[in-house]
């Protein structure tokens, strides 16, 4: 019986350890209580989103339209889910450090505008399981586009941010995409 309890709580504190961070309403109870103590800090990233949307393993599929969508010059209603890879390098093999989670639509009837509502969730390191949440819009034809960052989870509780993507790489004929992000984020340290 005592075995097994230390077995569980073992296996708890290792868990909580690989998350990167801990979870739980008391700990985001505790969390908040120090924030009047807490420094903000400032956190850069840089990656590659990866949009695969043609060939057997797609990371972005077309969830919905409307029946006007394939005659709008901006395919203006499709909406996409993603769960697309984010890595360090741009090449296709590089190694992964989050996914892009969320749903990308077409959300201009003039330009080639998508709206963007996805979570970056962070799959190494000390960010292990955080999560910053982007909203913005995305005119994907312009050099930059500047996205919000509106939230986090984890170690990005409260965080806000920019995320500036620019495309490294469109093939207009299949519309796979990578894309590199630089984020720049506030958070709290405490
Ligand atoms: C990240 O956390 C998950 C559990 O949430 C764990 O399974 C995984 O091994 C961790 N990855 C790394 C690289 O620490
Ligand atoms: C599109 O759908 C709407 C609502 O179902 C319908 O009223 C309309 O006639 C349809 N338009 C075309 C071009 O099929
Ligand atoms: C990634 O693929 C390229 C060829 O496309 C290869 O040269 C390189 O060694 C690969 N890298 C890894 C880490 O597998
Ligand atoms: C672009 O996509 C088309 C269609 O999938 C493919 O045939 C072509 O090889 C791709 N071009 C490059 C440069 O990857």
């Amino acid at each position: 019986m005592e075995k097994t309890r230390l077995v569980v709580l073992l296996c708890f504190f290792i868990v909580v350890i690989v998350q990167g961070v801990e979870l739980g309403p008391n700990v985001v109870e505790k969390w908040f209580d120090k924030l009047p103590h807490a420094k903000q800090k400032v956190t850069k990233f840089h990656f590659y989103f990866h949009d695969i949307v043609s060939g057997k393993n797609p990371s972005a599929i077309t969830i919905a339209q409307s029946n006007m969508t394939t005659k709008s010059p901006t395919f203006f209603g499709s909406v996409a889910m993603i769960d697309d890879p984010l890595t360090v390098g741009p090449e296709p093999n590089s190694t992964i450090v989050g996914r892009a989670q969320g749903i990308y639509g077409s959300a201009d009837q003039n330009e080639a505008a998508l709206l963007m509502t996805y979570n970056i969730v962070f799959t190494t390191g000390k960010y292990n399981g955080s999560t910053l949440s982007v909203l913005g819009r995305n005119p994907v034809f312009n050099q930059y586009r500047e996205m919000p960052i509106v939230g986090g989870s984890g170690v990005f509780r409260l965080a806000q941010g920019i995320a500036t993507a620019k495309t490294y790489w469109f093939n207009l004929t299949s519309g796979d995409a990578v894309v590199e992000y630089n984020v720049m984020v506030l958070h709290y340290s405490h």
